[in-house]
């Protein structure tokens, strides 16, 4: 495998790249104004070496400079993210003059709302410029103790507050502080692409389990049970979930709770980060208000979904004290407190009202008007299997029908890979396959952008798809 220095050579002109790096896509034949990305690194005849021309060096500088490449063990067993390479390669390509629809991102298409941008600007006008303490500032972590207990009905003290850079740190704190070597970390499948490769990298090993389109993506709680033993540290639930937005309702949680107190040592990491997007008459149920299981929950929340605030890097854990605690110890010798201009605009977000009040109702209606007119769409289409979403902004659908086609000047559709790759360049669509998310039948669209431009990709996806005879009969 070739190094990689991708994304820089966009910014850094003297940087050449290559787009065939990542294991996903291939060299872009069909989009001729790309063609100036290449690569120019060559892996020497020592496997883990390489040798680089030496560029800007001084003039007493070798010509060529040979580079240990070795990585740590961890850093191997872990795999890239295939949502981040997507849309920073469909990113490219559209830098490079090729008109694609991004559908593959994780992250709302709406700005931050103005009080809380306000709140940030404001925040660098008075001087709130220095770092905050490491768990967070008093300030926004007395907000969020009076957010959980009003909106969710569970009860913390500040000190049980950890907020982080972004909600996927607080869960990649919270899987390294409790999770011993050979633990077993269980995620139902399909599962948002972070979870396993974080548990990797708290040295326990991924369980996976696999939920189906027909149960609309939820856990069976049988299933959990007969997965469950004294290795089982973590489960990890994510309610409105993403990439299939399935939410667990309250009476399958409290299934799955009596399940997990027969088992002491098992922990539950409740991801609830798109609590608010949800889509009546589906309503939110906090794992940790259950009965007997604040004790060994930890929620993890943040500011970036219902809050259009990615770029703010706002997020944050709850639980008992101990566990907390250990997450913050990690933090302090990591990263430190979030940035303080971030948590002024945290405290102004949770001073919205009530779930966010209008400023995010207005969101989330227009999240329910895009979700229902793609539902309608897609169901139209032929082959097309579909578990309506109750949540996030995702669609989960089951292309599966579509594979083993040949496709005239494409190849084989063999599996969710291919035929992304073949809507990207058929279509000029790019989406996210979901073997990325665990199950290689569906691939997975984000519907974070507006509503003409899902309708242009609609019209794009059907026409690239009757281009495919299918391969087995629907
Ligand atoms: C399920 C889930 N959890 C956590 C996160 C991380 O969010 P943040 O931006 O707060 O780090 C994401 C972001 O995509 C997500 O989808």
């Amino acid at each position: 495998m070739a190094a990689s220095l991708q994304g820089s050579c966009i910014s850094n002109p003297s940087l050449k790249c290559s787009l065939q790096d990542s294991d996903f896509f291939r060299p872009y034949s069909l989009f001729p104004q790309s063609k100036n990305l290449h690569f120019n690194w060559k892996k020497s005849p020592r496997e883990n070496s390489i040798k680089m021309n030496a560029v800007n060096g001084a003039s007493n500088a070798p010509d060529v400079i040979t580079v240990d490449t070795t990585l740590s063990p961890r850093v191997n067993s872990v795999k890239p993210s295939k949502t981040v390479a997507i849309t920073d390669q469909a990113t490219a390509l559209v830098q490079a003059g090729v008109p694609v629809i991004r559908l593959a991102a994780g992250e709302p298409d709406f700005d931050t709302p103005s009080v809380i941008a306000e709140a940030g600007i404001n925040a660098i006008r008075e001087g709130h410029t220095r770092y905050t303490p490491n768990s967070g500032t008093f300030e926004l972590r007395k907000a969020i103790c009076h957010k959980l207990e009003e909106e969710n009905g569970i009860s913390y003290t500040p000190d049980q507050i950890l907020v982080s850079n972004g909600a996927k740190q607080s869960v990649l704190q919270g899987l390294i502080a409790v999770c011993s070597p050979g633990d077993e970390v269980i995620i139902p499948g399909p599962f948002w692409v972070s979870y396993p490769e974080m548990a990797r990298m708290a040295d326990a090993n991924p369980v996976i389990i696999e939920t189906s389109l027909d149960d609309n993506f939820l856990l069976d709680p049988k299933v959990l049970e007969s997965n469950l033993n004294e290795k089982s540290r973590v489960l990890i639930l994510c309610s409105p979930s993403n990439p299939t937005g399935s939410v667990y309702p309250r009476k399958l949680l409290e299934e799955i709770a009596q399940i997990v107190a027969k088992h002491p040592r098992l922990l539950v990491l409740s991801d609830e980060i798109y609590e608010h997007i949800i889509y009546a008459p589906a309503t939110h149920t906090s794992f940790a208000s259950l009965p007997g299981m604040w004790e060994r929950t930890l929620t993890v929340n943040g500011f970036s979904k219902a809050f259009a605030m990615t770029g703010w890097r706002l997020g944050y854990l709850a639980g008992p004290t101990h566990f907390v605690q250990a997450c913050g110890k990690i933090q302090s010798q990591a990263t430190s407190g979030a940035s303080s201009i971030s948590q002024k605009a945290g405290v102004a977000a949770l001073g919205l009202g009530y779930a966010g009040g209008e400023a995010v109702a207005v969101m989330v209606k227009a999240f329910r008007e895009r979700r229902d007119y793609l539902v309608r769409s897609f169901k139209e289409m032929e082959g097309v299997k579909i578990s309506e979403p109750q949540g996030a902004f995702y669609l989960f659908l089951d292309f599966s029908s579509y594979y083993g086609s040949e496709v005239e000047g494409f190849g084989t559709i063999k599996d969710s890979d291919s035929l992304c790759r073949y809507l990207l360049d058929k279509g000029q669509v790019a989406v996210v396959p979901g073997g990325a998310f665990g199950d290689d039948s569906c691939i997975r669209i984000s519907y974070a952008a507006s509503m003409p431009t899902l309708q242009a990709a609609i019209e794009r996806i059907k026409k690239a798809l009757a281009a495919i005879k299918l391969g087995i009969p629907v």
